[in-house]
């Protein structure tokens, strides 16, 4: 299937016209993964897929996951989540709340986190609410040399929400926390199998502590690779359209929210899958 291919910046993001994921054959899903992995995230735009649609697309990058907090989760699709510019935290006050508005990596507080996220945008407002991404393979790439082999060795610590966090993250129900126990241990520097290049993984909602150093040293570090990592050259903003189906790959791309729209007037609602992935090395 002809399509074209375009870089949405130096370090990280492709986009794709031209084509319908509906009617996209093997070949085609296999082009468009290599697309995925080789720029981080992937934006395919102009499409309209309903729910079985946006399934039957997602299993071209990877296997699609029964999202953890059911409460955003389609009925009948629970490997489907839902996220609106009207998403409570029903678990816990009540209140509105956007997810995800801090750079992160997704649910690196699994033993095997997920490999990739898939957006699908239904609804979007006309200004703002951008989604932004940097890649932590462009950051790991620029690090000097003896920083790298510095971190090679080491793990860091993950917990569902770190004390270093700079947001406050959905309260969860007590089920969740019972499958989920802190404390999950992954490389500093992950090695992406399907590129075989390094990324710094390092989740700032999550990472709690490089594993064996004490708290001075461990927050030095991490304070010194996360303002790396957060250098505008590694960066790409998502202006959404209604219809792009955008992914990232988790294991070397951060990204956040940005909830800076009036959600009283102009409505944000978007479909979630997100793929199994490996545990980290
Ligand atoms: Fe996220």
């Amino acid at each position: 299937m002809a399509y074209q291919a375009q870089k949405l910046s130096d370090a990280v993001g492709v986009e794709i016209t031209g084509i319908d994921l509906r009617e996209a054959d093997a070949e085609t899903g296999a082009a468009l993964h290599r697309h995925f992995v080789e720029n981080g995230v992937l934006c395919i735009r102009d499409q309209s897929l309903d729910l079985d649609e946006f399934l039957a697309a997602a299993r071209f990058f990877g296997e699609p996951i029964v999202q953890i907090y059911g409460q955003f989760n389609m009925p009948d699709h629970p490997e489907i989540g839902l996220l609106t510019s009207e998403d409570t935290d029903s678990a816990g006050t009540g209140e509105r709340k956007i997810r995800g508005t801090s750079w992160h990596t997704d649910a690196s507080y699994f033993e095997q986190p997920p490999k990739a996220t898939i957006l699908h945008a239904l609804i979007v407002p006309p200004d703002g609410g951008d989604t932004q991404f940097l890649s932590t393979a462009a950051a790991y790439d620029a690090l000097p040399e003896e920083t790298k082999q510095r971190i090679d060795p080491l793990k860091a610590v993950h917990n569902y929400q770190s004390s270093r966090s700079p947001r406050k993250l959905i309260k969860r129900s007590a089920d969740q926390v019972d499958r989920f126990p802190e404390g999950i241990l992954h490389p500093v520097a992950r090695r992406n199998p399907d590129t075989d290049r390094r990324a710094i993984y390092l989740n700032p909602i999550r990472v709690e502590c490089i594993d064996g150093y004490g708290r001075a040293e461990s927050d030095a570090l991490l304070d010194d690779l996360t303002a790396h990592c957060l250098n505008p050259t590694f960066q790409y903003r998502h202006k959404w359209r209604v219809g792009d189906v955008v992914m990232w790959d988790n294991r070397s791309v951060l990204h956040q929210a940005n909830d800076d729209y009036d959600w009283r007037r102009h409505k944000r609602r978007l479909m979630r899958i997100m793929l199994e992935g490996e545990r980290p090395v």
